[in-house]
């Protein structure tokens, strides 16, 4: 008998759950995803996949533990990939207890609902970890045995997740592991993450759309990597043939800063940076004028600034290739697409004027 691919994924409206669906499609399987119910239907990600014969979606609430195992046991999953957060680290410092009742209690949340349904047998998870577990950091580069110090609610509320994943593995045997996922980032990430923001704005400046970049710590290293050849290692972990936990990163650190350079530079705008801390700017060599600035808005209570991962597990064991995409690639295709956004006009330019109404609405964090 063949066997039955069955997914359900938590976070299927999210970057990364979108390409997940679209990933395990293409390998043949049927695809549910969870959905929350809200008075406006937001799905933008995932529009194109709907009305597909293996797509199918589910409401459910992370925060609602019956929801979780009334779905569960109607799909009856093999495979549970729990993407579903409060993904946002400077929200969780607005907003803790939601954090916490999404990205930690939420994960024991799902697990239960496996147990209640009885699939522990048969039903492998994947549980998204973060690298912001390694926080304030204690190594670099960081690998799975690096101790963790997270550094947000955010960070805070994914160790729980982290632990309670371990925890069902060695108590009740299940196939169940976490994956410690670097920042990856793609055409499809929210336009309050950095990566994204400054895409956007170099797209809109360059069009005359906008003034100036406001942002927060320029110094902030990161490993970034592109969101696409990331969810194909969320497959291969439950693939492999014992529960582990894996990192998953690129190898290779950059800053803020650098992010910024590069991708005014595929806008067509050369920067020159000038000042320090919170009174440095990008000026457009072109005619002088200054496009990004800092503004401590931007700045952290606790900010994680020294991410850098150890892919070599991954590479080792799972056969994944870190560098499919790399760094000035990512920053290409990012610009590139939001280029062709903002010139078809379907993002709203934001202006000094309006940024106050932004950062109230937390648009641009
Ligand atoms: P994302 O774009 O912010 O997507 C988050 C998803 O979670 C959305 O589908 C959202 O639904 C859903 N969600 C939030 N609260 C929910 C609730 N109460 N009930 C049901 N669904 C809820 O995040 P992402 O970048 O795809 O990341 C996916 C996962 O990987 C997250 O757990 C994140 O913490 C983790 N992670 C991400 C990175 C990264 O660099 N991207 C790195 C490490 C780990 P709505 O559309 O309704 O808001
Ligand atoms: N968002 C944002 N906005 N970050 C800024 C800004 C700004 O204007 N200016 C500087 N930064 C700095 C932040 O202080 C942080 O050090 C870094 O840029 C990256 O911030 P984000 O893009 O918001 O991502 P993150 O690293 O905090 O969190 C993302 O990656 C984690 C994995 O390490 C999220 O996707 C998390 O869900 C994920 O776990």
């Amino acid at each position: 008998m063949t066997k039955r691919n069955v997914a359900l994924i938590t976070g299927v409206t999210g970057q990364d759950g979108s390409y997940l669906s679209e990933f395990l499609l293409s390998k043949g399987y049927e695809v549910h995803g969870i959905i929350r119910r809200s008075s406006v239907d937001f799905r933008e990600r995932i529009t194109h996949l709907e009305g597909k014969p293996n797509f199918h979606l589910h409401y459910a609430d992370m925060g609602d533990s019956m929801s979780l195992v009334k779905v569960v046991g109607k799909v009856q999953p093999t495979e549970i990939y729990n993407l579903a957060a409060q993904s946002h680290v400077q929200v969780s410092f607005d907003s803790p207890e939601f954090t916490a009742d999404v990205d930690a209690t939420g994960v024991l949340r799902v697990l239960e609902a496996v147990r209640t349904n009885h699939l522990e047998k048969t039903c492998r998870i994947y549980q998204a970890s973060t690298s912001e577990l390694y926080g304030k950091v204690e190594e670099v580069p960081q690998n799975e045995n690096t101790p963790f110090h997270p550094y947000s609610p955010y960070a805070v509320a994914k160790l729980y997740g982290f632990w309670i994943v371990k925890e069902y593995r060695e108590a009740y045997n299940m196939f169940c592991c976490s994956g410690i996922l670097f920042n990856h980032e793609s055409e499809r990430r929210g336009e309050t993450f950095v990566t994204r923001k400054i895409t956007l704005a170099a797209a809109r400046i360059a069009q005359g759309k906008q003034d100036c970049l406001f942002l927060g710590n320029l110094d902030s290293l990161r490993d970034w990597g592109y969101a696409k050849d990331y969810v194909e290692c969320m497959w291969l972990i439950l693939q492999h043939d014992k529960p582990e936990d894996f990192v998953i990163a690129t190898g290779v650190q950059h800053t803020v800063r650098e992010f910024a350079t590069l991708a005014f530079k595929h806008a067509g705008i050369e920067l020159a940076w000038e000042g320090e801390g919170v009174n440095e700017k990008g000026i457009n060599i072109a005619n002088g004028k200054t496009v990004v600035a800092v503004s401590e808005d931007f700045y952290r209570p606790t900010d994680v600034v020294n991410l850098w991962g150890d892919p070599t597990k991954a590479r080792a064991e799972l056969g994944w290739n870190p560098q499919k995409t790399n760094f000035e690639q990512l920053v290409q295709i990012m610009v590139e697409n939001d280029m062709r956004k903002v010139a078809a006009d379907h993002v709203a330019s934001v202006t000094r004027t309006n940024l106050a109404e932004y950062l109230e609405k937390g648009l641009v964090k």
